[in-house]
């Protein structure tokens, strides 16, 4: 019975408008039940689909459960292209590089332990598994919905050379990045310092990563990006992780982080997607770091990451991508955080280490032996190399150039501070 049904018949029986009252807030109560048992139906059809069938599974110390999924059954075969992919075991070649990574150590005075990953602590993976962090029925529900959940927010910055100001402040987003533009790039290396900021709003997060750009900013960006982040919305911790994340439109109906959709192909045992990393740096005192290498095989097109010396994680098919299919346009490397201001003032979450690149090595966050892929499939230093920041108050970046470290960048900051309100 509708409303003006209701009004039209011209009565006004109080008895029958009480009823229809209750009626009506029953049936809104029902329904509001009846939609949050929907939904945990549908949170718990998302787990089913992330969180593949375990060989094993290793507790981590930061709470995380590392499961063994045998290499066949991951995410990445749900993909209707992948039905009948042959995983490759191996890229078809490895570019060289510049600098022998044995050779470089972290820090002149004392050579720094490799870093790992937290849950090592408590286990292996068996050969022929890969691990996969479980999702949680908590990680998904701290994100705005199911379907955003593992997803970027769309990105409309920075396109450096046309940085248009109002769509920089209307994303939020906050940048401290070198970059090259204006070639082809097969690839990119550097090895980056690993600290774990402070990150003010749990909807905020902080990030040291790569990008390898094809396309426009746009609609149909293609990106690859792989780094160390810290995204209490994403892991429900402060801790610095490694996460990957690809995308072919721009942040809107493709890709994700890490295995949270089907795309990656990893071959790896050892290293988990999404994970702790462990040690961190600290102030004046031992640093770490981790090289990521992502370049593209060019025999089958794919595009391959390695992470430090020893470990070559996997491929994201060459299908996936449109532009990048082809080759990248650009390379960035750099910070990225999250600027939600609330209250009007600009967040104190911090880049890097939270300290400005003029404080230098021990204090501020570096990338070093930083490299670009070129058309030879040879890993060199980048030619023409601009960097680019929002608000150089808040967030800094400063080239260097030495022997050992080649080409390399200091980056970062506090976030709000007396020049940055
Ligand atoms: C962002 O907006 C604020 C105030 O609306 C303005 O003062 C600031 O200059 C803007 N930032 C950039 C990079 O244009
Ligand atoms: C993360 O850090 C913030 C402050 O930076 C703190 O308020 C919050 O409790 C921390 N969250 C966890 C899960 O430790």
């Amino acid at each position: 019975m509708g409303l003006s049904q209701f009004s039209s018949r011209g009565r006004t029986n109080r008895g029958l408008a009480v009823a229809f009252c209750l009626w009506g807030l029953i049936s809104m109560c029902c329904a509001a039940r009846l939609s949050a048992s929907r939904q945990k139906l549908e949170v718990q059809k998302h787990l089913n689909r992330l969180n593949k069938p375990a060989v094993k599974s290793i507790e981590s110390p930061d709470g995380d459960v590392i499961d063994c999924v045998h290499m066949s059954h991951q995410p990445a075969f749900d993909h209707p292209f992948l039905k009948d992919h042959k995983i490759q075991m191996r890229p078809s070649y490895h570019p060289e590089g510049l600098f022998d990574e044995n050779k470089v150590a972290a820090n002149p005075i004392e050579r720094s332990s490799p870093v790992k990953q937290l849950w090592h602590q408590n286990g292996k993976c068996p050969e022929g598994t890969i691990p996969v962090r479980r999702t949680k029925e908590d990680d998904i529900l701290r994100a705005s919905s199911i379907k955003r959940y593992g997803r970027k927010k769309r990105r409309t910055a920075p396109q450096p050379r046309s940085a248009d100001p109002d769509l920089i402040n209307q994303s939020g987003h906050q940048h401290a990045i070198a970059y090259v533009q204006g070639d082809k790039f097969y690839g990119a290396k550097a090895t980056i310092n690993v600290w774990e900021p402070k990150i003010q709003q749990p909807n905020e997060f902080s990030l040291s990563q790569l990008w390898i750009l094809g396309g426009s900013f746009g609609e149909d960006l293609n990106s690859i990006e792989a780094g160390w982040q810290v995204s209490p919305d994403l892991y429900g911790d402060n801790n610095t992780r490694l996460f990957t994340y690809w995308t072919s439109d721009a942040y809107q109906a493709t890709g994700c982080y890490n295995l949270l959709c089907s795309g990656f192909i990893q071959i790896n045992s050892q290293i988990a997607m999404g994970a702790s990393i462990s040690p961190v740096s600290a102030f004046r005192n031992s640093q770490y770091d981790i090289s990521i290498l992502v370049w593209k095989d060019p025999t089958e097109g794919h595009w391959w990451m390695q992470f430090g010396n020893d470990y070559v994680l996997g491929y994201w098919p060459s299908f996936l991508f449109s532009y990048l299919a082809e080759s990248a346009s650009m390379i960035e490397w750099g910070g990225e955080v999250v600027n939600s201001q609330t209250g009007g003032q600009h967040t104190s979450t911090q880049m890097g280490s939270g300290h400005f690149p003029e404080e230098g090595f021990g204090k501020s966050s570096y990338f070093r032996n930083v490299q670009v892929v070129d058309s030879s499939n040879n890993l060199k230093a980048p030619k023409g190399i601009g960097t680019f920041t929002e608000q150089s108050n808040c967030y800094d970046v400063q080239l260097g150039r030495n022997g050992d470290w080649g080409q390399f960048f200091y980056y970062g900051g506090p976030g709000r501070n007396a020049n940055c309100a």
